[in-house]
């Protein structure tokens, strides 16, 4: 056995312990397949891979994606390696990293298969703040009163850039919101989530903008209140990140967010699996002003 998997909560995390040397073995693959579905974020304590190392475990893992291609911090050098970074000779423009500060799903603002999982490794940290907080959408939706599942149940959400990036800026200018507006598409997602192996997850987010058929007021304080509810701590893993750390999760199963840093120095170096499954479409209006009254 030259893997072992111990688990943190009772709702999410595990350590796991292998050698870099076992990284790309069948067995622990398939370990950290199981484990990403009932763990839902895996640690792998200071195992300090290099890009190749970790694009290897990627591709080991399903198709190889990189959602942010057009985005700054994409390096050419090393494709499909993305650096989160606010370091400005990085990345010219760090507005998209300081989303991250707020809960959120990868590439759930892009029409395709919703990324299956994301792998961060920690190259260079902060000071103070940036550990990496996850929480499991699985169990939110388990630990729901059978009267609030009926009740979200075909409920319908629309989900953009603009709302992930709405705390960031609070008013962007017109052109701020043309620019991200040309980045991604606006979303239709299921609130409820019923995925291909008949499991449940909730869709949620700061990219979560309004509830279709339901006035705009209506629907975020429902999505606030069930944000709320799936960020309770017993469903929540908070990685304080040590050097050479390196974290997966299942993205398509939980959300995540960053606690907070305002060091430029801090650089984690990010790969993404591809998903198969698209839970959602493009919005069936760009007005979504419109979607919201439609019932
Ligand atoms: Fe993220």
């Amino acid at each position: 056995m030259s893997i072992t998997v111990e688990p943190v909560k009772p709702h999410i995390g595990g350590i796991v312990r292998v050698s870099p040397d076992h990284l790309l073995d069948d067995e622990t693959i398939e370990t950290v397949q199981r484990e990403l579905e009932t763990r839902g974020v895996l640690v792998f304590p200071q195992i300090d891979v290099s890009d190749q190392l970790q694009l290897a475990f990627t591709d080991r893992l399903g198709d190889r994606v990189n959602f942010t291609r057009q985005v700054p911090g994409s390096d050419a050098e090393t494709p499909d390696v993305y650096k989160i970074t606010l370091d400005r000779k990085l990345n010219a423009e760090p507005d998209y990293v300081l989303g991250t500060f707020f809960w959120h799903i990868d590439g759930i603002t892009i029409d395709q298969p919703l990324p299956k999982a994301t792998v961060l490794s920690a190259r260079t940290l902060s000071a103070s703040g940036g550990a990496t907080e996850f929480a499991n959408l699985y169990a939110a939706w388990d630990l729901l009163p059978e009267d609030e599942k009926r009740e979200y149940e075909g409920l319908t959400v629309i989900h953009c850039v603009e709302a992930a990036v709405r705390p960031v800026h609070g008013h962007p200018s017109e052109e701020r919101r043309a620019r991200y507006k040309a980045m991604a598409a606006v979303m239709e997602q299921p609130l409820v989530w019923t995925h291909e192996d008949g499991r449940k997850s909730l869709l949620l987010g700061t990219h979560a903008d309004g509830i279709v058929g339901m006035p705009g007021p209506h629907g975020r304080a429902l999505l606030a209140r069930l944000q709320q509810w799936a960020a309770q701590p017993d469903l929540v893993y908070t990685h304080k990140w040590q050097p050479g750390d390196l974290v997966i999760w299942n993205n398509q199963g939980l959300m995540h967010r960053v606690v907070p840093y305002t060091d430029e120095g801090r650089v984690m170096h990010r790969t993404t699996i591809a998903g198969k499954e698209r839970p959602g479409r493009p919005a069936r209006d760009a007005n979504v002003e419109r979607i919201y009254q439609v019932a």
